[in-house]
């Protein structure tokens, strides 16, 4: 904790210029996507497992608190991105460190041009959607949902405390995590491919959610399902999902494989980088242990769910469900 504080106000007081807030910003950047990306995990496996909270998920999601986090939300990653790329293009080419500044240059150009455009468009599905007299999901509802899972964030952390604390005293050992000098080399070198590798991928997946169509269409009936010859007949946001996992391309369910790349990536990228952080604050042992493990515990949990989601697939009586629980009959 005291590091924490001690990083923030040095933060605040040094004066690194342009390279120390683009590395903060890129921090804050990553580890807000990894937020959203942990929730959204938990909540598309609804649509194979419990398809009536995944329709108030969605509902969630149409209302004017997520479309500010949802605007937050593309901002970081397409400026994590652009500055992700710069990171991995230079650490791989050190001949091109005199030009730095330029390649932070090409960053800010980068994400502005990118932003702007999609901004614009994510605006018009916006205004389209709140022109229409709609039943919007409210604060109070919005947050029990989030209450339940920080709860369930805080008795993963305090478990993995307790469990810690045991092993401490049983092994009488003073150290917090470190991995084989090895692994953490090809970890660092899985950052900057994973990073390369995902970032077609997100792009992709936020250009069909986000740009072509939006978070609003996904319920809209008689539209179509981005990426499928398919038309959203009930109108559910569960049916949406099951008509693109079920879409076969030469038999090839390609939205299921997709979705399978981009969770895996994402996934050990974003949780190998919120070690990062954790490794650099969280100095004491007990502490250092337990989150570590938190860490490795919630990303296989994860990855389990977001795959078991993938082949389970969505039923098409869940369409069903969905329907009474989205228009109330
Ligand atoms: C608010 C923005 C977003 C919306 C509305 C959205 C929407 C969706 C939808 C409807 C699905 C269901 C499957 C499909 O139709 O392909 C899905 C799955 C998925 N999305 Fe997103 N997405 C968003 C942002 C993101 C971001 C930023 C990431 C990555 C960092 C991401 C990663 C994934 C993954 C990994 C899956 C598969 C999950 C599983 O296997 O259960 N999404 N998304
Ligand atoms: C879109 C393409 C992406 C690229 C090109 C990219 C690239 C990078 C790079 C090069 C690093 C630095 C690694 C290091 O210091 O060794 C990094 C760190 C990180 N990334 Fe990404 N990334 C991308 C997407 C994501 C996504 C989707 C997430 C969240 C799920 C994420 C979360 C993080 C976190 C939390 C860190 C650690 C930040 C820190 O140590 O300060 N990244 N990324």
């Amino acid at each position: 904790m005291t590091t924490l504080v001690y990083t923030v106000t040095e933060t605040l007081r040094y004066r690194g210029k342009v390279g120390q807030w683009a590395w903060v910003l890129h921090r804050v950047a990553g580890l807000g996507t990894l937020l959203f990306l942990v929730l959204h995990v938990i909540d598309t496996s609804w649509a194979a497992f419990y398809p009536e909270l995944y329709a108030q998920a969605i509902r969630e999601y149409q209302s004017p608190l997520f479309t500010i986090g949802e605007f937050a939300l593309v901002g970081c990653v397409v400026y994590h991105a652009f500055n992700g790329l710069r990171i991995a293009v230079l650490d791989y080419k050190p001949a091109w460190w005199a030009y730095q500044a330029r390649a932070m240059l090409y960053v800010v150009i980068g994400t502005v041009a990118v932003l702007i455009p999609t901004y614009a468009l994510m605006l018009r599905h916006v205004v389209n959607f709140y022109r229409e007299d709609r039943d919007i999901a409210g604060l109070d509802e919005i947050a029990g949902t989030m209450s339940e899972f920080a709860l369930g964030f805080v008795v993963i952390i305090a478990v993995a405390l307790v469990l810690s604390g045991l092993y401490g005293l049983v092994t009488r050992g003073d150290r917090g995590v470190r991995l084989p000098g090895r692994l953490e080399a090809s970890l660092w070198g899985f950052m900057r491919l994973s990073g390369v590798l995902i970032l077609p991928l997100v792009f992709g997946h936020l250009a069909m959610m986000h740009v072509i169509q939006g978070v609003f269409d996904i319920t809209g009936d008689g539209i179509g399902v981005i990426g499928t010859p398919h038309v959203n007949e009930t109108g559910t946001a569960v049916e949406f999902v099951g008509r693109r996992w079920d879409y076969l391309v030469a038999g090839v369910a390609i939205w299921r494989v997709y979705d399978g790349f981009l969770l895996a990536l994402a996934l050990v990228h974003g949780f190998n980088g919120l070690r990062y952080v954790v490794n650099d604050y969280a100095a004491r042992p007990l502490v250092n242990r337990a989150l570590n493990w938190a860490i490795l515990f919630g990303m296989v949990a994860l990855i389990v769910l977001g795959a078991a989601a993938l082949l389970a697939g969505v039923d098409e009586t869940a369409y069903e469900i969905a329907t009474d629980i989205t228009f109330g009959h």
